[in-house]
């Protein structure tokens, strides 16, 4: 199988380039190897010269808040690239693999969202998400879109690790309490992207939308005392015990995107479709954290 990855050195890429290694001939790129998203031409050079049979697209413009004041590369970049790559993955009868967010929602309600749940984005990120995965489903190319989110890794900085910063450098902390969602593993997802490929190949009428996120939920300020806490018993020196992280609403920590309070999905379509189980989320973040201390 030869497989095209874009976005290599991202979250989800860095961890693609490992578990997609044993299913065949991986060509990993990044923007400057003639990659750039937002440069279609090229990108549409660069797909054929390869003509891969796989295409797994992990590059994305993920700068939430400031999408809002840069909505035509954002667009660019989550819309019209995969668009794209979609037209070039159904002309060379390739299969195109892509992520998308929990940000196409809207964060209504306080039960898990299926696939097939109306959308609703509050942000210009979420709306180029929604588009892009709207450009790969209209053209009928093979596809697999995971909607993910609040997705973590041990390589370059993330939630966890700050947190522990600000708890060795902090007295109180204060964080959103509100937004409820699951954190999910880049590992956990590249594992699921290479463990569901050869069954997408061997089945395509599963081509199609699915939810994967780490099973539980969680909020960002239960999720912060658990990270302090977990550290804590390891022996981390840090100022800020779990009972000093404070909970704060949404509303007092504005920031330019508005951001979906209910970030729940429900997985249970991955589940039947490819006899996959998705691991609670302290099983992956307690890894992420044994690597990190
Ligand atoms: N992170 C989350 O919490 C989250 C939640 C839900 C869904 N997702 C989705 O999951 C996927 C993977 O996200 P991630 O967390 O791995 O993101 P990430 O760590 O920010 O990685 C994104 C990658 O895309 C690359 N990229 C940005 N602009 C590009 C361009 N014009 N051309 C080529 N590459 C470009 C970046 O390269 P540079 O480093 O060079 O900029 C980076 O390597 C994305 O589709 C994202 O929308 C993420």
């Amino acid at each position: 199988m030869k497989i095209l990855l874009l976005g290599k050195n991202g979250q989800v890429g860095w961890e693609l380039q490992r578990a997609l290694a044993p299913l065949g001939e991986v060509i990993a790129l990044d923007r400057s190897e003639g990659a750039d998203l937002a440069k279609p031409e090229a990108l549409q050079a660069k797909v054929r010269e390869i003509a891969p049979e796989v295409i797994v697209n992990a590059a994305a413009y993920t700068a939430v808040d400031k999408a809002e004041s840069e909505p035509d590369l954002a667009l660019a970049i989550n819309a019209h690239a995969p668009g794209l790559l979609a037209q070039e993955a159904k002309r060379l009868n390739a299969l195109l693999v892509h992520y998308s967010s929990d940000y196409v929602f809207d964060g209504s309600g306080n039960t898990p969202r299926t696939e097939e749940a109306a959308t609703g984005p509050l942000s210009v990120y979420g709306r180029s998400k929604l588009l892009g995965e709207d450009a790969i489903r209209e053209s009928g190319c093979q596809h697999l879109i995971l909607r993910t989110s609040w997705v973590y890794a041990a390589r370059g900085g993330n939630f966890a690790k700050t947190m522990l910063r600000l708890a060795a450098e902090r007295d109180q902390l204060k964080v959103i309490a509100d937004q409820i969602g699951a954190p999910t593993g880049a590992d956990l997802l590249a594992d699921l992207t290479a463990q569901m490929l050869p069954t997408l190949r061997a089945r395509p009428e599963l081509s199609g939308t699915y939810h994967a996120v780490a099973s539980g939920e969680t909020s960002w300020h239960a999720y912060a005392q658990y990270v302090i806490e977990f550290a804590r018993a390891r022996g981390q020196v840090l100022r800020v015990a779990p009972d000093q992280v404070l909970a704060i609403p949404t509303r007092d920590y504005p920031t330019p995107a508005q951001r979906p309070l209910n970030s729940r999905l429900s997985t249970a379509k991955l589940q039947a479709a490819f006899g996959l189980r998705l691991p609670h989320w302290q099983q992956g973040v307690e890894r992420m954290l044994m690597e990190i201390l």
